[in-house]
């Protein structure tokens, strides 16, 4: 019988670089109070965000993912040739066909990219780093390219004030390559279908969710998968230098660090509060807080970076990651 060969696999892999990308349109509490009963304070305190970011026509899934890749194919000192795959997780594109990642590996000049959208809601970034991860170490990618990117304007009732005062738009990428030393731990990943009713579409294709529901179940759930993901990694709470949970509401991201410190994680721990102006822009969240992060010298290469995502489904998804 013959035996088939497989392609060389590598040791480890680690993120290269990272970029993001934002409309240009801020949105205030005090803009959203003009058209919903709401105020600053409520929102400041409730949730955590004093301002977002609205796309106008020219913003597209496709077009803030084109730019955000771009960035971190760049800030890993790469060309768009030295990639060969492209994942888009995303949950707003208006058309599913055709996926959006054809249409970013072309924009971005990644010529015959294995390519395609995934969809885990908020969760999509870390479900799309693991498979990245797992595609470079099997030796089916050289390198790719996962970027979570999301118009939630578009899918978002505007006078609906459970959620129009939450998510926002933006696009957050990250390039994945094979290592020497392991740079992206295990995936801890699931889903609760259980609870799949909690976050969903309208008939008029809207977004809607049970708030209290789901903000019990992210400040209960969440911080277990965090430190599942850290055992997978064979480190310890104290050894994550930087939290960056998905940024779903600025009291679920506190409640998750208070949770990890009880369990060891130290009080010197950055926390990712990127949700502050930047609202809850969804698979897009984790990327575009770390490339802030760095950006702003919260964070340094080589600072040991737990990511936590979580969202519809209901989907959850974490690791630990060193910072490029
Ligand atoms: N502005 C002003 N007041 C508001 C309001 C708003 N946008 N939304 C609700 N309220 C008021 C209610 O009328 C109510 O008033 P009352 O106490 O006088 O009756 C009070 O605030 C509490 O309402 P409730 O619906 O219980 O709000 P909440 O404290 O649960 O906050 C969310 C609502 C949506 C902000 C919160 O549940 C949440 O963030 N959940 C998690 C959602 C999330 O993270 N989703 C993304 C997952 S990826």
């Amino acid at each position: 019988m013959s035996t088939l060969r497989l392609a060389p696999a590598v040791q480890g892999t680690r993120i290269l670089g990272l970029g993001s990308a934002q409309p240009e349109r801020v949105v205030t509490n005090d803009d959203l109070s003009q058209v919903m009963d709401t105020n600053d304070q409520w929102i400041r305190e409730r949730v955590g965000i004093v301002e977002r970011r609205f796309g106008d026509e020219k913003d597209t899934v496709v077009s803030m993912a084109v730019e955000a890749g771009s960035k971190a194919i760049a800030a890993a000192g790469l060309a768009p040739s030295d990639l060969d795959t492209v994942i888009v997780a995303n949950c707003t594109t208006k058309k599913p066909i055709p996926n959006a990642a054809a249409q970013v590996a072309e924009l971005i000049g990644i010529k015959a990219a294995g390519g395609f959208d995934l969809n885990a809601a908020c969760a999509g970034f870390c479900y799309g780093l693991g498979v990245a991860s797992d595609l470079v170490r099997a030796g089916s990618s050289r390198r790719a390219l996962i970027i979570g990117s999301e118009k939630l304007s578009d899918i978002v009732d505007p006078t609906d004030r459970s959620t129009a005062i939450i998510f926002a738009d933006a696009a957050g990428a990250a390039v994945v390559g094979p290592s020497d030393e392991p740079g992206i731990g295990p995936v801890a990943w699931g889903t609760a279908g259980d609870l799949v009713d909690m976050i969903g579409m309208t008939e008029s294709a809207h977004i809607f969710q049970e708030g209290q529901s789901v903000f019990r179940w992210a400040t209960t759930k969440i911080a277990p998968i965090a430190l599942r993901a850290i055992d997978l990694a064979g480190l310890k709470p104290s050894d994550i230098d930087v939290l960056i949970p998905h940024q779903a509401n600025l009291r679920i991201v506190e409640a998750i660090a208070k949770k990890l410190r009880k369990e060891g994680a130290r009080e010197d721990m950055v926390v990712a509060d990127d949700i502050v102006y930047s609202g809850n822009t969804s698979s897009a969240s984790i990327p575009m807080a770390m490339d802030h992060m760095r950006a702003a010298g919260q964070i340094h290469s080589g600072d040991v970076a737990l990511l936590v995502g979580f969202g519809a489904g209901l989907s959850y998804a974490g690791q630990v990651v060193v910072c490029p």
